[in-house]
């Protein structure tokens, strides 16, 4: 309703995520006129820090072109700032004060949006302040939530109830950021609008599926918080699961938000719970040139830590469709380059003919240089006839040359704004999820002495016994082929 007004509150405003992620992907939205009318923005943190610093601080996280300065100015001045503490009730009333004066002349009802871009120890008390001193009464409360959401089944079964004690379940969006990236949602469209894929997509012609993380920084300062977490809970358990749970989940009823999400859940608790004997683990340490500091030498990391860097995981979906097919996770730091992606490597040619053909392998490339690409054999053009393996590609730097593609957090927050759940991660969805991980979690830092990762060095394509590891799950690399994205 045109009436309305809305105001959003990130908690957290002064730090890295607020400043990285949440700010410029609500310019985002509003330079594209995706932000609903009355909005404002209000930051709420610690740190006292007057307006105008707070608004440059802000503006310097944001790139806007020229014709874009006057937008970024009004997009600025939609943006306040209160400090606070995240566990005092006068301050949560204070912060109460300043959305109540900004929607005081709104005619219409009064939404609010917190997002919560908070360490772990002040999350429950912020929640319980907003509830209690912040919450709109005549209108929609929408409560973001970041990871970690927990550290295995227990504290995060304790983190669902309290939070719970004050937040419906419908109330709450938890984040998980590759939800809103664009293959990552383009994935269902893959899946169930091509009825090609459709046909394939089980045990009987795939054998085995691959997802691949991999960054070239390492921890870069977030040592100290890392380190309590490890590269499993870092990006496994939440990203590249909630990518398996896509690639595998049979095709909802509908794309309600309850019907993905009860496929998606369904998937989850097929997978059978993880072993120590299912992973790789490893840590990166000092550069081969020496140039680049090893995990160790961070200093938030202890000495003496076996924090993974790397891991590696083969998953077992014990179901009608996936029964005997090995999911691949890998992730890590501080390798050879940035990429995501899922490989989708099929069963060998029966009563083959073609000595040299390789197995077909359907790609989808998620980040960086977004494409989808089949690898086939085809004949080698000329006189041979030999089978050689080539590709049908799109990449979408060619395909959609005047498409910009939305930064993940302008994409889900625009679903928080309309209010759809498809993209955010269910209660029942993460409890699941945390069953798969946690023998293992508890068995690599157990009490019985954790498991010492194996080092690689900074800047590896990956640890030495990746190789071994995967092809000891089928997955069978093909050498003489790379794909290049096209040059544009
Ligand atoms: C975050 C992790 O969730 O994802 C970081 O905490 C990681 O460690 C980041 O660097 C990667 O996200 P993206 O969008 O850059 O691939």
């Amino acid at each position: 309703n045109e009436k309305d007004s809305t105001v959003v509150v990130v908690l957290g405003a002064s730090g890295d995520l607020a400043f990285k992620k949440t700010y410029p992907a609500l310019f985002g939205l509003y330079k594209n006129s995706f932000l609903p009318p009355n909005i404002s923005i209000v930051g709420y943190a610690r740190s006292s820090i007057e307006l105008a610093d707070f608004r440059k601080r802000v503006s310097s996280r944001i790139k806007a072109t020229d014709q874009e300065k006057s937008l970024l100015e009004e997009f600025l001045a939609k943006c306040t700032y209160v400090s606070g503490k995240y566990d005092d009730a006068e301050s949560f009333k204070q912060l109460n004060t300043a959305v109540d004066k900004i929607q005081s002349t709104t005619l219409g009802r009064k939404h609010r949006v917190f997002y919560m871009a908070l360490p772990p120890s002040v999350f429950i008390p912020a929640s319980q302040g907003l509830k209690q001193h912040v919450y709109a009464h005549d209108g929609n409360n929408r409560l973001i939530v970041e990871k970690p959401f927990g550290k295995d089944s227990e504290s995060s079964r304790e983190l669902a109830t309290r939070l719970a004690e004050n937040w419906k379940e419908d109330e709450i969006y938890r984040i998980d950021h590759y939800l809103g990236k664009e293959m990552v949602k383009n994935l269902m469209i893959l899946r169930f609008a091509n009825v090609f894929f459709g046909a394939i997509w089980n045990r009987q012609y795939i054998h085995n599926v691959q997802i691949t993380f991999k960054e070239p920084i390492g921890t870069e300062g977030r040592g100290g918080y890392f380190d309590e977490f490890g590269i499993i809970r870092d990006i496994m358990q939440n990203h590249l699961l909630q990518i398996l749970t896509i690639v595998a989940m049979e095709k909802p009823v509908t794309l309600d938000a309850e019907d993905v999400r009860n496929e998606k859940v369904k998937v989850l608790r097929a997978i059978k719970p993880l072993t120590a004997s299912d992973v790789l683990l490893a840590q990166y340490g000092r550069s081969k040139d020496g140039k680049e500091e090893g995990y160790l030498d961070d200093k938030g990391v202890p000495k003496d830590s076996v924090t993974p860097t790397y891991a590696a995981a083969a998953f077992y979906i014990k179901n009608e469709r996936w029964d005997g097919v090995p999911f691949i996770l890998k992730c890590g730091k501080a390798l050879d380059q940035q990429k995501t992606e899922i490989r989708i490597q099929f069963q060998d040619v029966p009563g083959n003919i073609y000595p040299s053909v390789m197995r077909n392998e359907l790609v989808v490339r998620v980040q960086p240089e977004e494409a989808v690409y089949m690898k086939f054999a085809n004949k080698q053009p000329g006189l041979s006839s030999t089978a050689v393996t080539s590709e049908l590609d799109l990449s979408y730097a060619r395909r959609y040359k005047d498409v910009k593609i939305p930064d993940a957090y302008e994409s889900l927050i625009l679903d928080v704004l309309n209010g759809d759940k498809a993209n955010f991660v269910r209660d029942d969805e993460l409890e699941a999820a945390w069953k798969i991980f946690t023998p293992l979690l508890h068995e690599i830092e157990g009490k019985g002495g954790a498991i010492k990762p194996e080092i690689y060095a900074f800047g590896q394509r990956a640890p030495d016994g990746l190789d071994a590891f995967v092809a000891k799950h089928g997955f069978r690399r093909d050498a003489s082929y790379a794909w290049s994205p096209p040059k544009i």
